[in-house]
Order: C-alpha cells, then sequence, then structure tokens
C-alpha cells in the first residue's frame, strides 16, 4: 500500500503532545512517518529520531532547512502532509510556509495566534487547494461523533440549550509560585498568544458546540480571571454564548479549577430530549428524556451509527480512548489525501481553526471592554 509521507514539527521526546500524534498515525497503518524537526535543539533533534526508530536522513536542522531540502526531492518521494506540534506562536509561520510551498497541513489547536493570521492562512489554503486539518482531538471520539449524527437526526428535537464545561487543575503548582510562572510558554503572550485558558481549552469547549448542533454561535459574552497583576493572561473563564435569541448556551474552562484532570463535560438540551458525555469516560454517551430511564449508548454495538463504527476498532466492551479519537482525526485526513469517500466533520477543518482564534479574540475584548455582548459573525 502507498502509505501517506508524513513530516513533524515539534512533537519531541519533552512534549506532552508528540506522542498522540505518533500513535494515531500509525493507527490505520495509513501514514509513514519519514522525517521532520522534533527539537529546536539539533543534537536533541536527532536523539530522538534515533529513539523512535526513524532514519535521520530526513531529520533536518531547522524548519526552513526541512523547506528547502523537501521541496528539492521529485514529488512522488517528498512529504505530502505535515503535523504543526510547536507551542502556538510557530503555527502561523509553520503552517503559511508549508502552504506556499504545497504541503498538506495537520495543525494543532489553537490555529495561529491571532484571528487576522488564520484568515490569511485560509485564504493561501483555499487557493493552494491543499488539504488542511485543525486537531480538535475530541470529536474524533466514536460517542461524539455519534452524538453529532443523532442530533442532526432530529433524536432529541429543537436544541433550546448547550452547556459546555472544560475544567482542568494542572497550573496551581505553576500560577501561585512567581517564579515558575514567568517560565511557562502557556503563560507568555508572546508564545501562547492572547489568552492561556480560553485559548488551550476553552477553544476545544467552543468548537464542540457548533461541531456537534451544525449551527455558528452568533454572540458571545465573558468574564475572565488572570488571578495575580503580574500575570497576562487568564486561566479561567465563563463565556456566554448565543446561537440565537432562543438557543443560548454556556462555556465554563478553568485551568484553575483544583483537583480536576482533563474534565470536559458536554451537555445539548432539546425539545425531546438530551444528550451527556464526558471525555474522561468517553465510552458512555447518556440519551436522557423526561418520560424514559436514562439510555446508556456505548460504542462497539450493532445500534450506533455509521460514522460512530467507522471509528471503532474492536467489539464493544474493548474501552478505547484519546489516542483512538485522535487516531480517527488521522484516518479522515488520509481519507480526504486520497480522494475518498468520508462522513461529514470526520477531521476539523480550517474553518473550525478560524471560528476559534475569533472566539478567542472576541472573548478576551469582551472582558476587557467590562463584559460587553460581541459578535461571531466574520468580517
Ligand atoms: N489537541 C489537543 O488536545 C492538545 C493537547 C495538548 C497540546 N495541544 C497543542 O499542541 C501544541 C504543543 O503543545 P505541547 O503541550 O505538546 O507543548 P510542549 O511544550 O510540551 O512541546 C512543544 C514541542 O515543540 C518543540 N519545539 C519548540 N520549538 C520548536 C522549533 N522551532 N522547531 C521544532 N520543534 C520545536 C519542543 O522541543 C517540544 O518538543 C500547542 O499548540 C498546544 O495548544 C493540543
Amino acid at each position: 500500500m502507498n502509505k501517506i509521507k508524513l513530516g513533524i514539527l515539534g512533537g519531541g521526546g519533552d512534549s506532552l503532545i508528540g506522542v498522540l500524534h505518533r500513535v494515531a498515525s500509525n493507527m490505520y497503518d495509513r501514514y509513514q512517518i519519514v522525517g521532520g524537526v522534533f527539537n529546536p535543539d539539533y543534537e536533541e533533534n536527532i536523539k530522538f529520531a534515533k529513539k523512535i526508530g526513524l532514519d535521520t536522513k530526513r531529520v533536518y536542522v531547522d524548519f526552513d532547512t526541512f523547506i528547502e531540502e523537501e521541496i528539492k526531492k521529485p514529488s512522488e518521494e517528498r512529504i505530502e502532509v505535515v503535523s504543526v506540534l510547536t507551542p502556538n506562536f510557530l503555527h502561523f509561520p509553520m503552517a503559511k510556509k508549508l502552504l506556499e510551498n504545497g504541503f498538506n497541513v495537520i495543525c494543532e489547536k489553537p490555529l495561529t495566534t491571532s484571528y487576522d493570521e488564520a484568515v490569511e492562512l485560509e485564504t493561501l489554503q483555499k487557493r493552494n487547494k491543499l488539504i488542511f486539518a485543525v486537531t480538535y482531538t475530541y470529536t474524533g471520539y466514536p460517542m461524539v461523533r455519534h452524538m453529532k449524527h443523532m442530533i442532526a437526526s432530529d433524536e432529541i428535537g429543537e436544541i433550546q440549550k448547550i452547556d459546555v464545561q472544560y475544567y482542568q487543575g494542572w497550573i496551581n503548582p505553576v500560577i501561585h509560585d512567581p517564579e515558575i510562572r514567568k517560565n511557562v510558554w502557556r503563560l507568555d503572550p508572546k508564545k501562547a498568544g492572547i489568552s492561556s485558558c480560553i485559548g488551550d481549552i476553552g477553544t476545544h469547549a467552543f468548537q464542540m458546540t457548533e461541531y456537534l448542533t451544525g449551527m455558528e454561535v452568533k454572540y458571545i459574552l465573558s468574564d475572565l480571571n488572570m488571578l495575580y497583576d503580574d500575570n497576562e493572561l487568564d486561566l479561567d473563564g465563563t463565556v456566554l454564548i448565543r446561537f440565537s435569541e432562543k438557543v443560548k448556551g454556556v462555556i465554563r474552562a478553568s485551568q484553575i479549577a483544583t483537583g480536576e484532570e482533563n474534565g470536559l463535560t458536554v451537555a445539548v438540551y432539546g425539545k425531546k430530549g438530551a444528550f451527556k458525555w464526558e471525555q474522561e469516560n468517553p465510552n458512555i454517551l447518556y440519551h436522557i428524556t423526561d418520560d424514559q430511564p436514562k439510555r446508556i449508548i456505548k460504542p462497539g454495538h450493532a445500534y450506533v451509527s455509521e460514522v460512530a463504527a467507522d471509528g471503532t476498532k474492536l467489539p464493544g466492551g474493548h474501552p478505547e480512548g484519546i489516542f483512538d479519537a485522535m487516531g480517527n482525526i488521522y484516518k479522515g485526513v488520509a481519507k480526504g489525501l486520497r480522494n475518498e469517500t468520508a462522513f461529514d466533520g470526520e477531521y476539523p477543518t480550517m474553518n473550525d481553526g478560524v471560528r476559534g482564534m475569533l472566539f478567542i479574540e472576541k472573548v478576551v475584548e469582551s472582558h476587557k471592554n467590562g463584559n460587553i455582548w460581541l459578535s461571531l459573525e466574520r468580517t
């Protein structure tokens, strides 16, 4: 089989997210990692490549050399798609140059550090007709995909309320120490962008609201907490969202929710019923109504939708998790790259990334201007 040649930028041995992408890319035997720049320190870069058993011929000293050398190769040998797994501020310059040179891209969220940069990438991507995925990982879970499918099939009726909460507590030991908090890229505006909590996890919650409902948020109002005067970026935020006058909701995100791990929880309430799902127990989807006992829906059964079945590798009762969710996103991108038939929403797109950046900017602006309602209409 002709595997897709994958390059990786960032995601070295010292990173959080690298292993998730490497495992995910291997999951359906569609990709082969052939090179990249895993670390800005060349020695570390090579050491890591050897550790994962990669031929170091295409492990480059830096990103510019990566582009320079790869474009010299005949197209059938060249890396076809590149995963950008670096801290946020490098997403834009890397993705821009990749698109300019004809590479397809799988980029971590948040897409960029500003809305304008995101729009620039979108223009380039459309012009050059390349595949661009933004890895909102949680859309890869079979039960999330099933929930989207059932909402579209009118299982819960017209939507009337959406509540997405994303609570973590990891930043506590960082934020309460004045020295440590100065040295974390997620709290440095030059590296993270204008937001920490909303940019890092609030954006997942926002994307989930639009992904599940198929609707766009029209207005937001936010209230953020930076906790210390010398800390510029938000650590916690509550955002009211309005899809319309009759469909409203709330996004609650926090990195200072003491004791919480990766607590993403989703609830979508319709006129006839509701779906509830938790990232920490991803193989259980609750369907609740006013007049029936609570139903539990699980992957690996004949009753689930085709899209959920397609993203499940083992029979029911064999728990699959976050690696599998990212694996499903990589599978969706592979289908896109090979022009194969795919289900709706098999990988989050450039539009998700651009809307994510608009959301982050407006949330910060709303808070700064005294918690005012702002439009999320694209200009
Ligand atoms: N989708 C998700 O659920 C999810 C989860 C965690 C992180 N992320 C995103 O992934 C990105 C990386 O986050 P992380 O937590 O892995 O960060 P990290 O700090 O743990 O790792 C960053 C990696 O990038 C490398 N790097 C830095 N500068 C580089 C350069 N110039 N060239 C090549 N490599 C370079 C570092 O050496 C390191 O290996 C962020 O944008 C973050 O928002 C997404």
